[in-house]
């Protein structure tokens, strides 16, 4: 597919998901693949034939849908985040949990994709801090709309260079090492649960004390979609509780009781 009729079909079909063009500007040429390749499997030939296809065929909107998932994450993604989180956040939120008679810390990570986050959050807590707060038990519930993402991330073997910005130590501590890749030791997965779930559609029951949100809403959905999820999240935390969101991203204009807690690393707490 020729950039320019990509860019074209994009920049017309993605609004119509609630999605975002510049977004999408990055990771373009990841979706016109996948783009081709449907069209090949409804033996179409050209992109306009599909834009005809999409317009009499309403179903086919969610297969569109589905082919705008970018799954693209590491291990300790933005590595000043992941030690603001160690130094700052964490010893907060579980300070915050024990005065209040509490011993679990939970935590949710939206848009896990392969595992990658919420197994780094996993094993900063247990390399990092578990000793220090040895009463507090960490759990964290990672969902995913991709099916096979979180297929993915329950296998949790990965190829060397998702794991390189991890610490060199946490590498051996952390991960198997076989010829078909790294794979996340089992004390390291105890703590994580996946589920499928779509964000736009549907939140856990309960709340949160920290909320990891990166790269996905504030990057990709469109401005009303952004300040629905924004209010679903903050509805799932309490008082003092956390939320992060990626480097690059900005929460949507408007009042929705956060305060900021670190600019730089994206982090803000329920006022
Ligand atoms: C770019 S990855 C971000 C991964 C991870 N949060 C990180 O920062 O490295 C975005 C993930 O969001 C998922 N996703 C996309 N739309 C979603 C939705 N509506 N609900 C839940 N997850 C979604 C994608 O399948 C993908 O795995």
């Amino acid at each position: 597919m020729k950039d320019a009729e990509g860019v074209e079909f994009l920049q017309w079909s993605l609004p119509k998901l609630g999605l975002v063009w510049p977004g999408y500007r990055k990771v373009r040429r990841q979706v016109y693949k996948r783009i081709q390749r449907r069209l090949e499997s409804l033996s179409l030939s050209a992109v306009a034939d599909y834009q005809r296809y999409l317009e009499t065929h309403r179903e086919e909107w969610t297969v569109l849908d589905s082919l705008c998932w970018i799954s693209i994450s590491r291990f300790y993604r933005d590595k000043a985040v992941f030690e603001f989180l160690e130094q700052e956040v964490l010893p907060s939120l579980a300070r915050q949990i024990l005065a209040q008679g509490e011993s679990v810390l939970r935590c949710w990570s939206i848009g896990c994709a392969g595992g990658e986050e919420p197994y780094s959050l996993s094993l900063l807590w247990k390399l990092k801090l578990q000793a220090q707060f040895q009463t507090v038990r960490l759990v964290i519930l990672a969902t995913d709309v991709d099916e096979q993402a979180v297929a993915r991330a329950q296998r949790g073997c990965y190829p060397p260079n998702s794991l390189s910005d991890l610490p060199e130590s946490w590498r051996g501590q952390g991960f198997e090492h076989t010829d078909q890749g790294s794979s996340i030791k089992t004390e390291f997965r105890e703590p994580v649960t996946f589920l499928v779930q779509d964000i736009r559609e549907a939140v856990p029951t309960e709340t949160f004390h920290l909320i990891l949100c990166r790269y996905l809403p504030f990057t990709y959905f469109d401005a009303s979609l952004q300040d629905k999820t924004l209010r679903c999240l903050v509805g799932k935390m309490r008082r003092g509780d956390a939320l992060v969101i990626g480097k690059n991203e900005r929460l949507p204009d408007g009042e929705f009781g956060l305060i900021l807690w670190s600019e730089k690393e994206g982090v803000y707490r329920r006022a």
